[in-house]
């Protein structure tokens, strides 16, 4: 793949909303500041699974359960269920990924601070969290917003977030098919049937990125049940679970 198509995803998380950061942050992130082109944009309710997903290299850390907490918007807006959101766009162009990631700043923002201040993430903040008994665990980072790590990350991260058709088809850049079959999902279960309760994920003529079709097919195969398929009807799942 040219790097001049390069993608990368960025998360404008729970505490850039809650402190009106926004509009700050996309000024930073403006395609004249960056050289960079929108591909694509989601106001998105983060349920567990997509947050479990979004964040499963650090499951069983100390910090994951404050970490879902956080992407999820229970810290920032906990009597707000309503503002529980983040705001999920696809940058394109020439090196994405670590221009990006540039502007971005260290991940630990009082690092940030230290070495790039002005960069977004200079402006985050550590938080203790605490264990059940009331004892101080460890830190929080929040640090604003969230951008790929590598190529690779992004592909997964944005083939999590967004469907094919949330980005116009010019600046797709990766493989795609036309689903030929229903599938439903209901309680991690795949089927090809509606019952009560089930959620439709994909319908025949849906454009499906490649990588999930063959995961919804292999997870038919196995009854309906496989380790993977999380990772495709948390995006399904974008603003209709809570
Ligand atoms: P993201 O862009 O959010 O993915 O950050 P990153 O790529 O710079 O860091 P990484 O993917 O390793 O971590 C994801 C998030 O987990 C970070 O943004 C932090 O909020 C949190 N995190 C990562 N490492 C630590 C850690 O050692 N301690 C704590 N408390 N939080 C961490
Ligand atoms: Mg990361």
């Amino acid at each position: 793949m040219s790097s001049a198509n390069q993608q990368t995803l960025v998360l404008i998380k729970p505490d850039a909303l809650r402190n009106s950061l926004t509009g700050y942050v996309l000024s930073l992130l403006s395609e004249f500041h960056t050289g960079l082109r929108f591909a694509a944009t989601k106001i998105v309710r983060v349920h567990t699974l997509l947050a479990g997903q979004h964040y499963a290299e650090h499951q069983g850390k100390v910090f994951y359960a404050s970490l879902i907490d956080y992407i999820t918007g229970r810290i920032h807006y906990s009597h707000e269920p309503e503002k529980q959101r983040v705001i999920a766009i696809v940058y394109q162009g020439e090196n994405a990924v670590n221009t990006i990631r540039e502007i971005a700043g260290p991940t630990n923002p009082h690092q940030a601070r230290d070495e790039r201040p002005g960069c977004i993430r200079s402006l985050g903040t550590l938080v203790p969290f605490y264990d059940k008994n009331g004892s101080e665990a460890g830190t929080r980072m929040e640090n604003l917003i969230h951008a790929s790590a590598s190529v690779a990350e992004a592909e997964r991260e944005i083939k999590l977030w967004f469907r094919p058709n949330d980005i116009p088809p010019s600046m797709r850049i990766y493989p795609t098919v036309c689903s030929t079959e229903h599938f439903y999902f209901k309680d991690n279960r795949l089927g090809t049937t509606h019952e009560p309760g089930t959620v439709c994920l994909v319908a025949p003529g849906d454009s499906v990125w490649q990588s999930d079709y063959e995961i919804l097919e292999s997870t038919l195969q196995a009854d309906g049940v496989s380790d993977a398929i999380g990772l495709v009807a948390a995006k399904y799942l974008i603003n209709e679970a809570e």
